[in-house]
């Protein structure tokens, strides 16, 4: 069986949706350990039907993060030639680098040649999560002798579906007023406030030194994903953030946690997609013809999102080009289907099984248990569009 190699095994943190969840969730960093015992579940377990979520590569900065800190002088000639908020060359290189691991993962589930009827692919309304799918796309479906249409063109084109930007679900943290309106509520329960507030000190260096008042997780994470973006080019990071750093990304993990803190915010999050993949895999299982490879090319909080509805995250920003993983799997001796769940925290892998809470601790979930787990999540995009229109007063 062609596989990836090496399959490793992350313990999870728990994540559940009381509101007593213990804040040191925040500073866990996952344990891994090998498993051999997952390259052997596997070999009984073939794959049917594969969801995959991944956050676009490397890309410059947008208008609202430069606007966070009107202090740092930035001339726009940094950006040529990609323009603000879009995807550089190593941006490029690392989408190139996802198409090649899904090509080398699913080998076997999908032709070498693009038959339309096998694949999916979604992106979000933004050029970054266009190009990276079209460049993943041009390493998964290098033309083959019968689909090579030019010469010296190692390329072919390969199509995918956006929804317009206002009807978006996968953007639910930029459109839901009631996603926004809960996760900052969620800022104020006692614990999470003090914990927030032991980082005085942080907010008043960034409110100094930017010119803005900086006071929420949220625009701290905002800043970091500005100096991780500035990465492309020669302008270095000033001093004071490099020294508060740190605190920075504490900052950000905090906004993580807080993002998928209780069943409402990740059914908000992710509960459009999980009926989805419900949806797919049960008309699978049925015996119907579905594509076996669904790709959305997304954000970072789009694989965080899809990893709590999963049961499975630890409170992290995901990097570029990493990617989530959700595989219906048939075991072929029992006939039993399952569902297993794997990270990629670096583009390309390696993968990491994670098993669902509450599962047994088993690779591969039962599919049933699978159902009823995710059951409280699912959300129609009616529902969501009522939901996140949902008029807050403020
Ligand atoms: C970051 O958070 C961890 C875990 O809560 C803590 O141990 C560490 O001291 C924090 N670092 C800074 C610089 O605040
Ligand atoms: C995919 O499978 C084909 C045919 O089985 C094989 O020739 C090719 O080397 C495989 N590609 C990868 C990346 O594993
Ligand atoms: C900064 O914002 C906070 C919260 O919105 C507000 O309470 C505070 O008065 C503001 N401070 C300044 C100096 O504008
Ligand atoms: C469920 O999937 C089928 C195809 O498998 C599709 O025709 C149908 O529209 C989907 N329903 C929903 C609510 O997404």
């Amino acid at each position: 069986m062609r596989f990836i190699l090496l399959i490793t095994l992350i313990i999870v943190s728990v994540v559940c949706d009381t509101q007593e969840r213990s804040p040191r969730v925040i500073g866990s960093s996952a344990p891994i350990t090998s498993n051999d015992l997952i390259e052997d579940s596997l070999i009984n377990n073939e794959l049917v039907v594969s969801f995959v979520v991944f956050r676009h590569g490397d890309r410059t900065p947008d208008q609202a993060e430069l606007d966070l800190y009107p202090a740092w002088q930035i001339d726009d000639k940094v950006f040529f030639p990609y323009g603000k908020k879009a995807i550089t060359i190593e941006g490029r290189q690392r989408a190139f680098l996802l198409g090649q691991y899904l090509r080398e993962r699913y080998n076997e589930s999908i032709s070498e040649l693009y038959l339309p009827e096998e694949i999916s692919v979604r992106t979000t309304d933004y050029s970054r999560t266009k190009m990276s799918a079209l460049v993943m796309l041009a390493a998964l479906y290098m033309p083959q002798d019968r689909q090579r249409w030019h010469p010296d063109i190692n390329w072919q084109p390969v199509p995918y579906n956006t929804l317009p930007l206002e009807d978006d679900d996968l953007l639910y943290f930029d459109h839901c007023t009631w996603y926004n309106h809960l996760k900052y509520k969620v800022y104020e329960i006692p614990p999470i406030r003090n914990i927030i507030d032991s980082y005085r000190d942080m907010f008043k260096i960034l409110s100094v030194e930017t010119g803005r008042n900086i006071t929420t997780p949220e625009e701290v994470f905002f800043l970091d994903n500005l100096f991780q973006a500035m990465a492309f080019s020669t302008v270095t990071i000033p001093k004071w953030a490099e020294e508060i750093m740190p605190q920075i990304k504490n900052m950000t993990k905090i906004d993580y946690y807080v993002q998928y803190y209780n069943r409402e915010l990740t059914r908000l999050s992710s509960g459009v997609l999980l009926t989805d993949i419900v949806n797919i895999t049960k008309a699978a299982i049925a015996g119907k013809e579905v594509p076996k490879l669904h790709l959305y090319s997304a954000h970072e909080h789009n694989v965080a999102a899809l990893l709590a509805g999963l049961r499975v995250f630890v409170p992290h920003q995901p990097k570029y080009g990493s990617a989530a993983f959700l595989e219906l799997r048939r075991n072929r001796v029992t006939g039993k289907y399952g569902v297993m769940v794997m990270y990629a925290p670096e583009t390309g892998g390696p993968g990491l099984v994670l098993p669902i809470e509450d599962c047994g601790g088993e690779p591969i979930c039962d599919y049933d248990k699978f159902i009823s787990l995710t059951q409280d999540l699912l959300l129609s995009r009616q529902e969501y569009k009522k939901l996140c229109s949902t008029h807050v007063m403020s």
